[in-house]
């Protein structure tokens, strides 16, 4: 019989997460390592990388840090060259910085647009191109992207933000397309509203919080946590057939588009 346990096992494999000091970053960081991972958290700061690097290996597991601007290349490049040199090999590999610059197109500036889609897409190519070689190279590994809900479906003033989180969709099938001979999966995975600092401020305004929950089958929010053990799914063995996908950990949020109004009695 299969070894079921051994599949979602990630003991002897190596792991880079960049946006690993906050948030999904930080607890896929989290995650990687409790399931066996040596892992090198990266950030924009070191500070930061540090911080979860050394939390991981308080509570026994193995990790490093290391300074990374995710929108730059150069930078990213030599991310991959230094997991390259530390870990031998780069079996998994995700990133999480997306930036959301909240402003309806009328409003949106050229700045604006270049520093979003500098971070969300470029940074993405540049993930995939740099990690993507490693792992062609040595004929394995699972690259993981974030894309959001927004890919999907949209609010006023996140149209820019939505159109790159869809284009990320669309790399990784694209990519997926052009690495799998090489044994090279490559997924996203799409929050809905996950409990992070990005999204703190949502916090202060109850009214907004509340209506953003109500969005999702469970009437809550996730932690970064339960977005995390899809990142885990995702870069394990269990997964060895998928590649090209976007995992939606949404809570439902893109499977339903009215609030639950209780129309079911009155059909009855
Ligand atoms: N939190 C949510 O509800 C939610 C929902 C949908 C999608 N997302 C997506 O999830 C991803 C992660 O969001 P989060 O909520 O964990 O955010 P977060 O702010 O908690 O963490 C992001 C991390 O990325 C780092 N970072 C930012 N820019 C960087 C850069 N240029 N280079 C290197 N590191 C950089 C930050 O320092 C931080 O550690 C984003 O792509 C976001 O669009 C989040």
């Amino acid at each position: 019989m299969t070894d079921y346990r051994k599949l979602f096992d990630l003991s002897g494999k190596t792991a880079v997460v960049l946006g690993a000091a906050s948030g999904i970053g930080k607890s896929s960081a989290e995650a990687l390592a409790a399931l066996g991972a040596r892992v090198l958290c990266a950030d924009r700061t070191q500070d930061g990388a540090e911080a979860t690097a050394a939390a991981i290996r308080q509570s026994g597991g193995s990790a490093t840090a290391a300074q990374c601007d995710a929108a730059d290349r150069a930078d990213v490049e030599a991310l991959a060259a230094k997991a390259l040199a530390e870990l031998q090999r780069v079996d998994i590999a995700v990133t999480t910085p997306g930036l959301n610059i909240r402003k309806t197109i009328l409003d949106y500036t050229e700045e604006d647009l270049d520093r979003v889609i500098n971070l969300n897409i470029k940074g993405t190519v540049w993930f995939f191109q740099a990690f993507g070689r490693i792992m062609v190279e040595q004929r394995g590994g699972s690259l993981i992207a974030c894309s959001s809900v927004r890919a999907l479906t949209i609010e006023p003033g996140l149209a820019v933000y939505g159109s790159t989180k869809a284009a990320i969709g669309l790399l990784v099938k694209g990519f997926a397309s052009e690495v799998g001979r090489s044994g090279v999966r490559v997924n996203a995975i799409a929050p809905s509203i996950a409990e992070t600092a990005l999204t703190g401020p949502f916090k202060q305004r109850r009214d907004i919080y509340d209506l953003y929950a109500g969005h999702t089958v469970f009437n809550r929010w996730s932690s970064a946590d339960e977005v995390a053990t899809a990142v885990a799914y995702l870069a394990s063995d269990a997964a060895s057939y998928v590649s090209g996908s976007t995992l939606f950990v949404d809570g439902g949020w893109t499977a339903v588009d009215g609030p639950p109004t209780g129309l079911t009695q009155l059909a009855r």
